[in-house]
């Protein structure tokens, strides 16, 4: 079973900055990941319907015979992380109890901020999480809707990307905050700018790049790591649209020149 890849999903090339950091710390897993482009963002829709797709994701990876799935992605962990374990044989991670603990650890004055999709904000996820830890922490949460569309049209590098990070983080200036919870897998793409405005007292947390470290641990709880170390690890990549700028962000994204992303069709039908 070791020798089974590690599958990934996202709604669309978020879910890479969390390869990225898998393809870093695990370079002998193998990984299969599948972003829904097609039907992005998932951070306006209802929980119901991202349970739904998130599940038709599901479905398509173990057909991949994966041994660990990874929910890369914040608004679908909110929506769907309980629902789909119980469900499954294989150990399942999503990505918000990571970046909860990576923000408990990194604060120093209990003032933490969260930006994540609309989703991940209405379900409160976040908040709850860290509350329960520790109930002296100020948690201060808020969407951050139009940052996706901006990574997945390749603008997350221009001047427009510049100015809507100033504006929607405005906020966060008259606060106290210290840690920031970048709470969408998408976001980190944008971090530069999201540093350069806020500066360096802010530590910016990951969630999808702490993710990995508890893949990692995981991976050894259960006797899955791939401990071949002398054969290539491979990387499969899926989506439901049209791959040419999955392609682009991703081939820049994680340095590689020949990443070439399949289209593959999701229905209800086809995978239940
Ligand atoms: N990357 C996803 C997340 O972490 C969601 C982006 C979206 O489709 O709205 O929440």
């Amino acid at each position: 079973m070791a020798n089974q890849p590690i599958g990934f999903l996202d709604s669309g090339v978020g879910g890479l900055t969390v390869v990225k950091e898998a393809l870093r710390q695990l370079p002998h897993e193998d990984i299969v990941f599948i972003g829904d482009q097609a039907r992005l963002p998932y951070g306006p829709r209802p929980a119901s319907q991202v349970q739904e797709f998130t599940w038709q994701m599901v479905q398509f990876l173990l057909q991949k015979d994966i041994k660990m799935l990874v929910i890369a992605c914040n608004t679908a962990t909110a929506a769907a992380l309980e629902v789909i374990k119980p469900r499954l044989t294989i150990p399942v991670v999503g990505v918000i109890l990571p970046g909860t603990r990576a923000a408990i650890k990194a604060t120093r004055n209990n003032q933490i901020g969260i930006i994540s999709t609309e989703g991940t904000d209405k379900s409160q996820a976040y908040v709850k999480a860290l509350k329960a830890r520790n109930a002296r922490l100020n948690v201060i949460s808020m969407a951050a809707p139009k940052f996706v569309p901006l990574v997945e049209s390749n603008e997350f590098n221009t001047p427009l990307a510049k100015k809507v990070v100033a504006e929607t983080l405005a906020p966060f200036k008259q606060t106290e905050i210290d840690t920031l919870i970048l709470g969408c897998t998408h976001y980190p793409l944008l971090r530069p700018l999201i540093r350069a405005y806020l500066g360096d007292k802010v530590q910016l947390i990951d969630s999808g790049a702490e993710t990995v470290s508890e893949v990692s641990v995981l991976l050894d709880y259960f006797n899955l790591a791939n401990l071949n170390t002398e054969r290539p690890a491979t990387a499969e990549f899926y989506t439901t649209a049209a791959p040419e700028m999955f392609d682009l962000i991703g081939s820049q994204w994680l340095g590689m020149d020949d990443l070439h992303a399949q289209q593959v069709h999701l229905n209800k039908e086809s995978h239940e």
